[in-house]
């Protein structure tokens, strides 16, 4: 490494590349004075070098050699802001093996396959920052990488796809149903053309994963994460999250807790969840994120902020750029990883949560008892029933206590099959204390 500067290779230059492109360039002296050295950025790699990135970039950088680009031997730091797996995954076990630090936003790949990543990392020596990839903006892998690391983390529950927050948002403030509020977010450019990651919860699951890893110790990969979209959240299911003082969020949920066997295990999921208004994430509206960590001596900690976003995650890219080109100007290392744990991943059935049953029934003698003893026969403990009648026929809407989700999913499908039981209006979780 040249010891006067550290040069960049930056692979992508889209919605978050050009905004790292930007801020490279709008903020270079304040950088050089952070850093200690001046930054300098000796290519990009990208699909379509002739596309217009309304940045004034040098066209002489561009190249689509993004593998020739990372073995040059003037790279210090590899930035990688294209996504996937492959060729991405090539790339940057390309460059940790070969020593040169890597700041990536890849979700995606951390949850996929992060271990090959930090194998990599160890293998050469080298750096892994990826703050970008969790909550956009938000410090928050940062301080569960390091600041919290004298304490135990027992749960993270979070707010982490803006698509779907902005969605349900919208939901809760205008009566809409989903496919309104998902024109909106689309029409103001928040969902993606194919918002089927973000609906169906898969961006969500992939920064779970991540999240877990980091708060347990543990490796945990987006296939150890149990997901439901949020697509059947319906306009009836938020009016009725109201009635109760609630409202509905996609959430995830990370936790650290004893197994059927007593055994220190963690869970990990992703799925729409009615919270009480009074809980710190019901009140984070729009496509912001935030994220509530509890550690048995910090406490309940709060990250808020925007998660997604050009600009935004840019600044996360940012920061990490200094933190690893610090490190090589002093000769020092970012934190390894850490996953001494190994805690094995405990599955959903064994996860106690809460269930809000909305159900038609027949309006005749003896179908609440019936009811209530499909909930009993596993198990399971109502802890309110509000009932509304139509003719013949009523809405049951029933709050159940903590139960182990196998019993709840098992009371469901016993209900199902009851012949005075009409349909089964809708299911959700319910966290938080409500
Ligand atoms: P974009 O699709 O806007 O940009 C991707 C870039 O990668 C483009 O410049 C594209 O080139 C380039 N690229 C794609 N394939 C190749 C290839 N084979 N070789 C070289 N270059 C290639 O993505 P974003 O900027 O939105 O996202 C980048 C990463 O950041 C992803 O991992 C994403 O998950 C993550 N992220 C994004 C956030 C956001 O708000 N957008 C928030 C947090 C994380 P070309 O321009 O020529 O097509
Ligand atoms: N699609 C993601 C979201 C982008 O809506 O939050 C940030 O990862």
């Amino acid at each position: 490494m040249s010891s006067d500067k550290v040069r960049l290779a930056l692979l992508g230059c889209g919605t978050v590349g050009t905004e790292v492109v930007r801020l490279l360039h709008e903020q270079s002296a304040d950088l050089t004075a952070r850093i200690g050295a001046p930054l300098e950025l000796v290519g990009i790699a990208v699909r379509r070098p002739g596309r217009q990135r309304g940045s004034d970039i040098d066209p002489a950088l561009f190249t689509t050699d993004a593998l020739g680009l990372v073995k040059r031997d003037d790279v210090d730091v590899v930035i990688e802001v294209v996504g996937g797996i492959e060729p991405a995954r090539s790339w940057l076990t390309e460059a940790l093996r070969a020593g040169k630090s890597v700041v990536t936003a890849n979700k995606a790949l951390l949850a996929e396959d992060g271990a090959t990543l930090h194998d990599a990392a160890a293998e050469g020596g080298a750096d892994l920052y990826y703050e970008a990839a969790v909550a956009g903006a938000i410090p928050l892998l940062r301080p569960l990488r390091e600041s919290l690391h004298g304490d135990r983390v027992t749960r993270v529950t979070g707010i982490v796809n803006g698509t779907t927050n902005f969605i349900l948002s919208s939901m809760d403030a205008t009566g809409a149903g989903f496919g309104e509020a998902l024109d909106e977010a689309t029409e103001l450019g928040y969902a993606e053309a194919d918002p089927t990651a973000d609906v169906e919860g898969f961006d969500a699951a992939a920064k779970a994963a991540i999240l877990a890893s980091l708060a347990f110790h543990t490796r945990v990969t987006a296939a150890d994460v149990f997901r439901e979209g949020m697509t059947g959240v319906t306009a009836a299911d938020m009016a009725s999250a109201k009635e109760m003082g609630c409202t509905i969020k996609l959430l995830c949920i990370a936790q650290r807790g004893p197994d059927s066997a007593g055994t220190d295990s963690v869970s990990v999921r992703v799925h729409p969840a009615m919270i009480p208004r009074s809980h710190p994430l019901a009140g984070v509206g729009d496509a912001f994120n935030a994220v509530f960590v509890e550690a048995e001596a910090a406490g309940q900690l709060m990250f808020y902020g925007r998660g997604a976003g050009g600009t935004p995650t840019a600044s996360a890219v940012l920061g990490d750029i200094v933190a690893a080109a610090r490190n090589r100007l002093s000769g020092t290392r970012a934190p390894s990883e850490s996953s001494y744990a190994h805690l094995p991943i405990r599955p959903i059935g064994e996860s106690v949560t809460r269930y809000h049953i909305s159900l038609d029934v027949a309006d005749r003698q003896g179908v609440l008892a019936t009811v209530a003893g499909v909930f009993a026969q596993h198990e399971v403990s109502i802890a309110t029933v509000r009932q509304s009648g139509r003719e013949d026929d009523a809405t049951l809407v029933i709050v159940t206590h903590g139960a182990p989700d196998a019993n709840l999913a098992a009371t469901v499908e016993d209900l199902r099959a009851l012949d005075i039981v009409r349909s089964i209006a809708s299911v959700l979780r319910v966290e938080g204390g409500a």
